[in-house]
């Protein structure tokens, strides 16, 4: 089971910024990610939130929770939060970070993502897509450990 997180401002896809975020909606992104776990025989749970500390605590309890791995868009906060990079730290589930837009290709303040460096690793630019190639990724390593 992978637990697919979504932070601040992600409740807005389809309408925000669609020449940056594309044009799918949150839901529409949460079947496509599911119909993508299906597919590599992950069940996947999604949660998105605006709110640092539930992003947090959510985190902090997924390996309590069941889960085997975690994908992560920690939107605005990749680039300033210490406390979700410790939660990151913290605990011992792998952490794929995925961006949608290429963050190294906007403003100055995108290109650093403090909570990539507590993460196995990073995709950014390949919208939708990117969030399928994390879950390739967890199914390889962890999909032994699936019930
Ligand atoms: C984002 C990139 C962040 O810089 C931004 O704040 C977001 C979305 C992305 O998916 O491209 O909210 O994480």
């Amino acid at each position: 089971m992978i637990l697919v997180l979504n932070g601040p401002n992600l409740n807005l896809l389809g309408t925000r910024e669609p020449e940056v975020y594309g044009r799918l909606t949150l839901e529409e992104l949460e079947d496509r990610i599911e119909a993508w776990g299906a597919e590599l025989g992950l069940s996947v749970v999604c949660r998105q939130s605006n709110h640092e500390g539930t992003l947090i605590e959510w985190v902090q309890r997924a390996e309590g929770e069941g889960f085997l791995g975690i994908v992560m868009n920690p939107g605005a906060l990749t680039h300033y939060s210490y406390a979700l990079y410790d939660a990151i730290r913290a605990q011992p589930l792998p952490v794929v970070e995925v961006h949608l837009s290429n963050i190294h290709a906007r403003e100055a303040f995108r290109r650093t993502s403090v909570t990539a460096a507590a993460c196995v690793g990073s995709i950014s630019g390949l919208g939708p897509l990117g969030y399928r190639y994390a879950l390739e990724f967890l199914a390889e390593r962890v999909g032994a450990q699936q019930p």
